[in-house]
């Protein structure tokens, strides 16, 4: 695959000792939902290492001195729905105060590119950051899609979070968006023919909500 140095990789032992147990078929929702959750907060731990941060002065029990404080109401997580559900909650975790947004994605049968049937996204994109929360890069079409329109309401500090991609999705979004860094917890080989990632962890809405 040609690299882009818009996408990363978050290798660690623990991520990938979780991502072994998504992947694994034996796994039913309740388990795979809550891993879910860990690895998002592990992944954004990293993606959210640039935020920016004020500096604010406070009184310890013992002297006075400055510290760092973060706006959570100025980041915007933006699941796509359904699977994108899975991580709000490990996104929250680390940043309780974040606002969500949603999108809903369908494709167009006529034109049969992917068309938002739902988008409800959190204004004043100058002051904001936005989160794109989709667990599966297969083809990039819903990411570019969204991501477009995203971009469309003038909305620039925008990055992607993602479980699991294909070097196909990776190639098509890191193409398309140069500017939205992407992170991922494992680059998987390739799709198969019904454009779903292997080896990857089957459907990912379904794994969630028990619907296979
Ligand atoms: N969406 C999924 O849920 N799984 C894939 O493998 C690809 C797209």
């Amino acid at each position: 695959m040609k690299t882009f140095s818009n996408f990363h990789v978050i290798d660690h032992p623990l991520i990938q000792h979780k991502i072994t147990l998504i992947r694994d078929k034996s796994t039913g929702p309740k388990v795979f939902r809550e891993l879910v959750k860990e690895v998002a907060t592990l992944v954004a731990f990293e993606l959210t290492r640039g935020l920016a941060a004020t500096t604010t002065k406070i009184e310890t029990p013992l002297t006075t001195t400055t510290g760092q404080i973060v706006s959570g109401k100025d980041v915007v997580l933006v699941p796509v729905l359904r699977a994108g559900l899975g991580m709000v909650d490990g996104l929250l975790n680390l940043i309780p105060n974040a606002r969500v947004g949603y999108v809903g994605m369908e494709r167009d049968e006529k034109t049969l590119q992917p068309v938002h049937y739902y988008f409800k996204i959190p204004p004043h994109p100058e002051k904001r950051d936005y989160i794109l929360i989709d667990p599966m890069l297969a083809t990039g079409g819903t990411a570019i899609a969204t991501a477009n329109s995203l971009k469309e309401l003038g909305i620039t500090r925008i990055k992607f979070m993602c479980l699991i991609a294909a070097p196909e999705g990776v190639e098509a979004f890191c193409s398309v968006h140069s500017d939205i860094d992407v992170y991922c917890a494992s680059l998987d080989e390739k799709l198969n023919e019904n454009k779903y990632i292997l080896p990857g962890l089957g459907d990912a809405g379904d794994r969630l909500f028990g619907t296979e």
